[in-house]
C-alpha cells in the first residue's frame, strides 16, 4: 500500500505538476488588448502602448498566476510624458481583490519619472511607495520584475530590490496568496493627479505618446480555480519560487535595496503617521527584510 501510495505520489510529481508551471514567453502569446485596439499593437515579443488625445490602450495576459516571476522590460514616453500613467501590474478580480502594483508617472522633460508601488490584500489598498530612478527610464529598455512567492513579495529594477512585503499572516496581516492574479499593462491619461499633483496638464501638441515593452516572462505557476492554492504553495522542487533562496534577500541584494531607499525613495506610508491619523498599518510595525 505505501509503495503504490509512493508510485502515485511520483506520478502526480512526475505528471501533473510541471503542467502547472508555466513559462508563458512572449507578449503576443500570453496577452491580448483590451482596451483601445487602434492603439497598441502585439507583435511577437514586442508590446507597444499608445496614448492620444482619443485613447489610451490596454493589455492583460489571459490566463492568472499564483506565485512566480512576472518579468517585462519597458521604456516608458520620452521627452515631455506628463500627465502621462504608465502601469504594470497584477490584479485579481472582485471586491476583495489582490494587488501587485508598478506605476510610471510621466513628467515634462529633462524632469523625473516617479516609481508608484502599490499592494492591495483583499479589496485593502493604501501601501504606496514611491521613487525617483538612478537612470532615465525613457533612454532605453530595463528590467521591472515582480517576485511573488508564499513568503514575500519583492519589486525589482534591472535585479535591484526596491521593496520588499514579507507574509505575516500568521499576525493577522492579509497576504495575496489565496486568489489568481493576470498581468495588466496600460497608458492613460492622470493629469488630474500624476504629475506634481496634477498641476501639469498633459500636453496633446506632443501626441502620440508611446511607452514599449518586450521581454515578456511569466515563470510562474498557472491558477487552476482553489485547488492552486496548495499546489503552487507546496514546498517542492518544480515550485522553484519556494526554495530557500526566494525566502529572504541576500546581503548584496540587501546592501542594494537601502542605497535605493536612502537615496531615491520619495514617499513611504509607513511613515506617514498624519494620513493614518497616527495608526500606521500593522506592517509597519514588522521586519521587512
Ligand atoms: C486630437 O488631436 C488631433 C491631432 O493633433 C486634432 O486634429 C484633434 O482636433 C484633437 N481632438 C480633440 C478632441 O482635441
Ligand atoms: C482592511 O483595512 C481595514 C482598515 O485598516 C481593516 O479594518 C480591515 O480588517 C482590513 N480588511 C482586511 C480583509 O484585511
Ligand atoms: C530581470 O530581473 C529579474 C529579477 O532580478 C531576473 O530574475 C531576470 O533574470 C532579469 N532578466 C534579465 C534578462 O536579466
Ligand atoms: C516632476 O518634476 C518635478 C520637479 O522636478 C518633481 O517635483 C516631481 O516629483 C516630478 N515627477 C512627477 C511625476 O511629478
Ligand atoms: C506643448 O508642447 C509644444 C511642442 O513641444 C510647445 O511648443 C508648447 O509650449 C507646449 N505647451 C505648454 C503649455 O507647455
Amino acid at each position: 500500500m505505501a509503495n503504490f501510495e509512493k508510485l502515485i505520489t511520483l506520478f502526480f510529481f512526475a505528471i501533473v505538476l510541471p503542467s502547472i508551471v508555466l513559462v508563458d514567453a512572449s507578449f503576443s502569446k500570453s496577452m491580448h488588448i483590451t482596451w483601445g485596439a487602434q492603439h497598441a499593437l502585439l507583435q511577437g515579443d514586442d508590446l507597444q502602448l499608445v496614448l492620444d488625445n482619443s485613447s489610451g490602450s490596454a493589455a492583460q495576459t489571459k490566463k492568472p498566476f499564483l506565485f512566480g516571476t512576472i518579468e517585462s522590460h519597458i521604456k516608458f514616453v520620452p521627452g515631455d510624458s506628463a500627465g502621462t500613467v504608465t502601469a504594470y501590474y497584477l490584479s485579481s478580480t472582485g471586491s476583495q481583490h489582490d494587488e501587485i502594483d508598478f506605476e510610471f508617472l510621466g513628467n515634462i522633460s529633462g524632469q523625473p519619472y516617479i516609481i508608484h508601488t502599490n499592494l492591495f490584500t483583499q479589496g485593502n489598498g493604501s501601501r504606496e511607495e514611491q521613487f525617483y530612478l538612478w537612470f532615465d527610464p525613457s533612454a532605453d529598455f530595463h528590467n521591472y520584475t515582480i517576485h511573488w512567492n508564499p513568503t514575500e513579495i519583492v519589486w525589482y529594477i534591472d535585479s535591484i530590490p526596491i521593496r520588499v512585503f514579507r507574509n505575516y499572516e500568521n499576525e493577522g496581516i492579509a497576504y495575496p496568496n489565496k486568489q489568481g492574479m493576470r498581468v495588466y499593462t496600460s497608458l492613460w491619461n492622470a493629469d488630474d493627479w500624476a504629475t506634481r499633483g496634477g498641476l501639469i496638464k498633459t500636453n496633446w501638441t506632443n501626441a502620440p505618446f508611446i511607452a514599449k515593452f518586450n521581454h515578456f516572462r511569466a515563470r510562474a505557476c498557472k491558477w487552476h480555480g482553489e485547488v492552486s492554492i496548495n499546489q503552487c504553495a507546496s514546498n517542492i522542487a518544480s515550485n522553484w519560487w519556494t526554495s530557500p533562496i526566494y525566502k529572504q534577500l541576500s546581503y548584496a541584494q540587501l546592501g542594494q535595496m537601502n542605497w535605493v531607499r536612502d537615496n531615491y525613495m520619495i514617499y513611504n506610508y509607513c511613515s506617514d503617521t498624519k494620513r493614518f491619523n497616527g495608526q500606521l498599518p500593522p506592517e509597519c510595525f514588522k521586519a521587512q527584510y
